[in-house]
Formats: C-alpha cells, sequence, structure tokens
C-alpha cells in the first residue's frame, strides 16, 4: 500500500492544494509534516473556494484523518481562527477528523513581532521577505530548546516554566530591538484560554500513524512552500525555516523512512517567487508580467505580486534529486497558451563554462547567467484538458521536453483549478 509524499519543487506556489485534494480521495490520512501557516493552499471544489493556512488539504473531504505533525510550527490562535472559517463553509472538523502532534512546537505572539520586526530593520540585500508570521523564530525556539509545544498547554506548571525560559531568551532580544519586554502574566492567560480549544485534538500521532500503517491505510503527506526554500538545500538565507524537501516527511510526523514509498513533485511550468533572493530566470519585462496577469500570481497569504520568470529545469532537475521525486504533477501549462515561443533554462553560464547545476555559494550564483533552449509555442487552449488528445502538440512536446530535461516522468498534468481537469498518466498511490 503506497503512502505518497507531495512537495513544491520550485519556490512554492505551483498549485499543490489543488493535486492534494485529487490524491487525498485516494488516501486515509492525511498529515502536514512542515511549515506553518506562512502557507496558503487554496481549493476550489465545486465552484466553493477554500482558503487553508495551517490545516492540512484534507479536512474538507469527509472521512479522512488531518494530521498536523511534529515537524509543523502552530499558531494557535490563527488554528481556532481558521477551524471557525472553514466550518462556517459548512466543513465538519472535530477530534475524529484532525489531530495534532503533541509534540508540535507552538508559535507565539512574540514570534511574529520579531520576525517583522527584524526584517523591517534589515538592511538592503539582507531582507528575506518573510510572511511575517513567525515562522522563523519559532524554528529557532524550537532547536533553541526553549519553545512551548501542544502537550505543554495541559499542565499550567509547566506552561509557566516554559514560557518563563522562552522569556528569559526573548525580553534582552527585544530590548536590543527596541520593543518592550513580553507582558508575561497577560501571555499566559491568553495561552491558558486558548489550551481548551487545542488540546482535544492533541495526539501521540506517531503511535496513531504507526497503527494506521499496520492497518493497511494510505497516507499522504502534504508539504508546504517549495523545495528551494529548503532551509539546507534552498537558496540560503532567502529561504523558509524548514526542511521542505520530502525526506522530512517522515520525521516530521515521527515515522520511519520506509513509511514513503511515493514522491511527487509539484512543477509549476514556468517560474514564480514571493518574498526576496535569486532568480536567475526572472522576466523583469512584458513576458513577465503577462505570466504572471494570466497566471493570478499574487500570494494568498501576504497578497503580495509573485516575480514571474521561464522554466528552469536546471533547478528543477535539482529539486526532483533531492527529494528523490519518483513523478511530477505540472501545473498552470494553460498560462503557456498563446505564447509564440517559449523558452527553458537548461543550466548557466558561469565565468565561460556551463554548469548544470546552480551553485551554493551567493556570490557564484550571482555570476550565472542562465542558458535557454527555446520551443514552439501554441495558439489553442489547454485549460481544462482532460486528455493528451486534447493538447496542442506543440503543448506536448514542451511538457516531454521538461521531463527529459529534469530527468523524471509527469505523473499527473493539472490543466485548470478545478479537481476534474487533470489528466493521470500514473496513480502515484498504485505505483
Ligand atoms: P517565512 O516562511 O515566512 O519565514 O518566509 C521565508 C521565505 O519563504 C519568504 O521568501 C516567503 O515569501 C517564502 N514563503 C513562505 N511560505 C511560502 C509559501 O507558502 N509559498 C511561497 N513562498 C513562501
Amino acid at each position: 500500500m503506497a503512502n505518497v509524499v507531495v512537495v513544491g519543487a520550485q519556490w512554492g506556489d505551483e498549485g499543490k492544494g489543488k493535486l492534494v485534494d485529487w490524491l487525498s480521495e485516494r488516501a486515509d490520512v492525511i498529515a502536514r509534516f512542515q511549515g506553518g501557516h506562512n502557507a496558503g493552499h487554496t481549493l476550489v471544489i465545486g465552484g466553493q473556494v477554500y482558503k487553508l493556512n495551517a490545516l492540512p488539504s484534507g479536512v474538507v473531504r469527509g472521512g479522512k484523518l488531518s494530521v498536523i505533525g511534529n515537524g509543523v510550527v502552530l499558531d494557535p490562535w490563527h488554528l481556532v481562527n481558521e477551524i471557525a472559517k472553514i466550518r462556517e463553509q459548512g466543513v465538519e472538523i472535530s477530534p475524529e477528523t484532525l489531530m495534532i502532534a503533541e509534540n508540535t512546537p507552538l508559535i507565539l505572539p512574540f514570534h511574529g513581532e520579531l520576525d517583522r520586526a527584524r526584517e523591517e530593520a534589515a538592511s538592503k540585500g539582507t531582507k528575506i521577505g518573510t510572511t511575517g508570521r513567525g515562522i522563523g523564530p519559532a524554528y529557532e525556539d524550537k532547536v533553541g530548546r526553549r519553545c512551548v509545544r501542544v502537550a505543554d498547554l495541559a499542565d499550567e506548571a509547566t506552561l509557566i516554566a516554559r514560557v518563563d525560559r522562552a522569556l528569559q531568551h526573548h525580553d534582552p532580544l527585544r530590548k536590543g530591538l527596541g520593543i518592550e519586554p513580553i507582558d508575561r502574566t497577560a501571555l499566559i492567560e491568553k495561552l491558558k484560554e486558548i489550551a481548551p480549544q487545542i488540546l482535544p485534538f492533541a495526539a501521540p500521532v506517531w503511535k496513531v500513524l504507526t497503527e494506521k500503517r499496520k492497518a493497511g491505510k494510505r497516507i499522504l503527506f502534504e508539504g508546504a512552500q517549495g523545495a528551494l526554500l529548503d532551509i539546507d538545500f534552498g537558496t540560503y538565507p532567502f529561504v523558509t525555516s524548514s526542511n521542505v524537501i520530502a525526506g522530512q516527511a517522515a520525521t516530521g510526523v515521527g515515522l520511519g523512512p520506509n513509511a514513503v514509498d511515493y514522491v511527487l513533485g509539484i512543477v509549476k511550468a514556468y517560474t514564480t517567487r514571493v518574498g526576496e533572493g535569486p532568480f536567475p530566470t526572472e522576466l523583469d519585462d512584458e513576458t513577465g508580467n503577462r505570466l504572471g496577469t494570466r497566471g493570478h500570481e499574487f500570494g494568498t497569504v501576504t497578497g503580495r505580486k509573485r516575480r514571474c520568470g521561464w522554466f528552469d529545469a536546471a533547478l528543477v532537475r535539482q529539486t526532483a534529486a533531492t527529494s528523490g521525486m519518483k513523478g511530477i504533477a505540472l501545473t498552470k501549462l494553460d498560462v503557456l497558451d498563446g505564447f509564440e515561443t517559449l523558452k527553458i533554462c537548461t543550466g548557466y553560464e558561469l565565468d565561460g563554462e556551463v554548469v548544470d547545476y546552480l551553485p551554493t555559494a551567493a556570490e557564484a550564483q550571482a555570476r550565472c547567467t542562465p542558458v535557454y533552449e527555446e520551443l514552439e509555442g501554441w495558439s489553442e487552449s489547454t485549460e481544462g484538458a482532460r486528455s493528451w488528445a486534447e493538447l496542442p502538440a506543440a503543448a506536448i512536446k514542451y511538457v516531454r521536453r521538461i521531463e527529459e530535461l529534469i530527468d523524471c516522468p509527469v505523473a499527473l498534468l493539472s490543466t485548470s483549478p478545478e479537481r476534474d481537469d487533470t489528466i493521470l498518466v500514473t496513480d502515484p498511490f498504485a505505483d
């Protein structure tokens, strides 16, 4: 019985939400394993739009178990609001359908404040362009062994001790940034107030999932962000603060690496990025604007305009390798409809030589210029296509060339935000 990991193969916003939703029909459990409410997953089901940040996309499907794993950082106030909004849309959420790992670190209000204060104080070139939601500072506290975790909410004395430990670190830091000290009493009260709304969902997720696996249930691991934002393998330091690549799926819920059978990379047919950092194929011109307008490229979390550019096969070849992708789901091909010619980046020219991957050193990255291959475009619409036969020959050629260059086959092709506009080549769960 295959378990599938879905990861973004670029800088996020590849359209994971739709694919996760599509695949979730074949799964019993849907688990988030990293990131937090910096993610924005939009699902369109029968014309109804659901916007999720922290909740796994599986919650909108009845009869599935959704899991928030220990690899996630969780803002309890945001979660409670998100649950309320989704319930208003008629979705049922209960401790039977949603579980949160007891060892999940919490994002507290001062994490967001610190995140934003640092960004404001950053000089040109050092700003990350974060979502401002406290993700980085919360992960710092996790590895610094001073965070409050979900299980700590159950006991007042433990909770106070954890808060005090965090404050010991944060108050001097805030002083240096000119921010007033944390109101300890108010924070403890706030946490005590939210605790009864979070604790019913708390569970030993590693144990529940182990039992589910023994019972032959299928798990869909839902990644957030994209592999180029990975803390180790992304365009550091312009990355998010978690491991985004597929290897994190097992650690982020408490299972061994053999729990993962198939890694599906979600790949947009061109490239986008929000926030700062290198982007070799970025188009700061009319073509870039056209991609952004046709693709509705605005951040779901911050509303920021996404930077757009040609498809970078060198980078996706790299993420396909670091995540061990067995297949990809290609999305938003229709955004390329009507272009006379299209370009794909196959590598970079660096000091007169061609390299087939993006070097790690920032200074070398800055000296890289993309090497492009030009392909013929197509004038027909590919939107809503449900079989290969409905695609123009030039579009098929473009897809096939991507497969060759990234060394990974297309398993699914998504041709609109609607779940049924999907062409299935290989079923990841059956592979
Ligand atoms: P943080 O995750 O808020 O710390 O932001 C770090 C970087 O990751 C910034 O460039 C963000 O724009 C980017 N980022 C975080 N989450 C997402 C996402 O879900 N999609 C795309 N970019 C993201």
